[in-house]
């Protein structure tokens, strides 16, 4: 009868954490089968928008709805990788263990779900093209072998919605183009709707469907070349923004011309920003613009 609901759909949504205002006024509609950057400065709100979308941070206004229905803790229906996953790293638990720590009733520590688990745990693997990792300790995985892990366990319970947050941190270009051709073959292969979170728009250009960019409190949801403009920008962050085209990269820099930055700077650690790359015009103007919304 009715075009299918749309896989997430925000109507004057107003976030706030801790009395300031993150996301106010937004509007938009995600497609089911979408593949969507969401692209923003530190601090944009990139990771508040993913918590809202799992029930975790309530809108102070507004509404929003996932896969038809209200945001709500606990919808099976979404794959979430976390940005904080540090503590991973550590663990002296297979890879296969990991993964399984996912499914129902199963705690961390205490590998033992049923042979449907079992299954799970062993489809998931073979999605993201990593049954033999799962048979290694996690603390001998790479920093890219170790997202295709945490991709995996995101896959657990066959989720329509995958929020992947920022799993492009900390790797190098090569890790980062695997990711990303992963999300989006998945992507395409069992039909999900992706948003995937970065603070640098150039690795995900080419698989992207469309662009969500966060700044000063809002958002604007586009192609890319409808999104990343110098003009769009500039209106977004309420300050001077110029995007520059090159070689086929994209650079968006804080007005008055910042160095664009080479493919050697990039991989670094979360938290460390010290230049402001495609996607991260002045964190400054982000922050002070969402604390006046
Ligand atoms: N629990 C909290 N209370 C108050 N402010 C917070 C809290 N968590 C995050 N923030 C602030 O909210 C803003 C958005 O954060 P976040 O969603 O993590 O941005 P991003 O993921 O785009 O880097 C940031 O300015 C951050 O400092
Ligand atoms: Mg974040």
């Amino acid at each position: 009868m009715n075009a299918p609901a749309p896989a997430i759909d925000l109507r004057d949504v107003r976030l706030t954490l801790g009395g300031r205002t993150i996301l106010d006024d937004a509007s938009l509609e995600i497609g089911a089968g979408e593949f969507v950057g969401v692209l923003g400065a530190n601090g944009a709100g990139k990771t508040t928008l993913m918590r809202a979308l799992l029930g975790l941070v309530r809108p102070e206004r507004g509404s929003i709805r996932v896969l038809g229905r209200p945001a709500a803790r606990g919808n099976p229906a979404i794959g979430y990788m976390p940005q904080v996953r540090a503590a991973a790293a550590g663990l002296r638990l297979s890879g296969w263990d990991f993964v399984a720590g996912a499914v129902d009733g199963h705690r961390l520590g205490l590998p033992i779900p049923g042979r449907a688990g079992r299954a799970e745990v062993d489809r998931a693997l073979d999605l993201v093209g990593a049954r033999e990792l799962g048979r290694r300790p996690l603390f001998e995985t790479s920093g890219g072998e170790r997202q295709r892990l945490l991709l995996a366990q995101a896959l657990i319970g066959r989720p329509r919605l995958l929020l992947l947050d920022e799993p492009l941190i900390s790797l190098d270009p090569h890790h980062q183009r695997a990711v990303v051709a992963l999300a989006r073959s998945l992507q395409a292969e069992l039909g999900l709707t992706v948003l995937f979170s970065a603070h640098d728009l150039n690795p995900l250009l080419g698989a992207l469907d469309r662009v969500l960019y966060l700044g000063g409190g809002h958002a604007a949801l586009g192609t890319v070349d409808e999104v990343v403009t110098g003009h769009v920008l500039s209106r977004l962050y309420g300050s001077r923004i110029d995007v520059v085209r090159l070689d086929g990269r994209i650079f968006v820099m804080a007005g008055g011309g910042e160095e664009p930055r080479g493919e050697e700077s990039r991989g670094e650690e979360p938290g460390e920003h010290r230049r402001h790359d495609a996607a991260s015009p002045r964190q400054d103007a982000a922050a002070t613009r969402g604390g006046h919304a």
